[in-house]
């Protein structure tokens, strides 16, 4: 456990490894005390491909967030992208127990159970059971029936399985940092905290993120994460091919892109006054933001394009009530709204804004994000501290998914 129940969040990212810190508030909000990053060299696409390069990572993001915050970090919770992952709905239902038919919270936990039992692959492992709502006796669009008085308590779950290789390493380069796993939470999830307003979520939202190797589509309504998908397409690629367009080395172009990237190239001053020296040469040559652009365009372009395939794939050939919204460090490139309102045919299209929780950089707002969901999720996270009785009958399903975490990283 950390010092004074403070909550640390990882998120193991393809451009950086980023560690937040927060102590919790009396009013809800978090007091962000900590926060680490470190470039990811072992992350292609997404997916650890050098397990040692990306302890090394961890550790010293961790360090650096300690460092800030003047402690020690025991244990985190560990964002969890949505490639390989499976969302499935399932019902649990159970009698209450209790002779006054008060439903008490060993009563949610059983009927947590019992929404657990579905039929899995080997190869897939339960990572989470997130309740949608609640039905006692028939009356549903319950969102806390402790207390309630009822015969038949039922829940309406949905379970995250995720294919154990895949989450394998992630736990290990966690693990062999030092840090013990908490839990993992669905990036979509904590990136949805921060970045979508809840009549968003209920009337019906896409939230889009790109990142350096992939862009996870997530599909928000009725309060609930309805839909998730991975692409494995980026940042990166921009930069590829910018760096073959323009023959220069992928950092120069990495460079080059924050700093005079535009995604649309009308948007783009055409003065050459940019200095570039190309591969094999020493000379320097001068190259306007237009002539970065028409690099950079087409691949925006072809991101956006595949992007509505898949949300046309997901029951949504134009955009729901409350649109898109894009975040992740490429949606803060210069003309990215507006590229994507005429690849949408929709105005329905913003950049998420990310100083809703006070810190200004989006490098963090995943992990902020990830804070904010343990903290409002935080009952359900420790219901085997909180209700004793539960503990006779054998593991809560937290701590189930704990030991199961520890057995896997083991
Ligand atoms: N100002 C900017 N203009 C253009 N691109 C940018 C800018 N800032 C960051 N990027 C790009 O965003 C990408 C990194 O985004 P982000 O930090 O969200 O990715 P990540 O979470 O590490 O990766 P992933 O989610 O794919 O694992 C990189 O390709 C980077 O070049
Ligand atoms: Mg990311």
């Amino acid at each position: 456990m950390n010092r004074r129940n403070f909550i640390v969040g990882i998120d193991v990212g393809t451009a950086e490894v980023r560690v937040g810190l927060g102590e919790p508030r009396p009013d809800g909000t978090l007091n962000i005390v900590g926060l680490g990053l470190s470039p990811s060299d072992g992350v292609r696409k997404g997916v650890i491909v050098d397990l040692e390069k990306t302890v090394e990572s961890v550790v010293s993001a961790v360090e650096e967030a300690e460092r800030m915050a003047g402690f020690k970090i025991d244990s985190a919770y560990v964002a969890l992208k949505g490639l390989n992952i499976e969302l499935i709905n399932n019902r649990g239902v159970v009698a209450v127990t209790s002779e006054d038919r008060e439903i008490r919270e060993e009563d949610l936990e059983r009927v947590m159970q019992a929404a657990r039992v579905v039929a899995l692959p080997t190869d897939r492992e339960i990572v989470d059971i997130i309740p949608r709502e609640y039905i006692v006796d028939g009356f549903e669009g319950i969102k806390d029936p402790v207390g309630m008085l009822g015969v038949r308590l039922e829940v309406d779950a949905q379970v995250v399985t995720s294919l154990i290789t895949s989450l394998h390493n992630l736990l290990r380069c966690v693990s062999r940092g030092g840090v013990t796993v908490n839990g993992l939470v669905l990036q979509a999830l904590a990136n949805a905290e921060v970045s979508l307003s809840a009549d968003e979520k209920e009337l019906g939202a896409f939230l889009v993120d790109i990142g350096g190797g992939t862009t996870e589509i997530a599909f928000f309504q009725n309060g609930k994460l309805e839909n998730l998908s991975v692409l494995p397409v980026g940042g990166d690629h921009i930069t590829t091919d910018l760096a073959a367009g323009l023959r220069i080395n992928y950092q120069s172009a990495e460079e080059l892109k924050k700093e005079y990237g535009t995604a649309m190239s009308s948007m783009a001053e055409s003065e050459p006054k940019i200095e570039i020296r190309t591969v094999g040469s020493n000379e320097l040559r001068l190259v306007s933001e237009r002539e970065l652009s028409s690099f950079i365009e087409p691949r925006v372009q072809e991101i956006f394009h595949i992007i509505r395939e898949e949300i046309t794939k997901m029951g949504w050939p134009y955009l729901p009530p409350a649109g898109m919204i894009m975040r992740g460090g490429v949606s803060s490139m210069r003309g990215m709204q507006e590229m994507a309102r005429v690849a949408l045919e929709s105005d329905q299209v913003r950049v998420a804004d990310f100083d809703v929780v006070g810190i200004k950089n989006p490098i963090y707002s995943t992990v902020i994000g990830l804070l904010y969901y343990v903290r409002r999720q935080q009952p359900r996270m420790h219901i085997q501290e909180r209700s004793k009785p539960a503990r006779k009958k054998g593991p809560g399903l937290w701590q189930r998914i704990k030991d199961w975490l520890t057995d896997i990283v083991d």
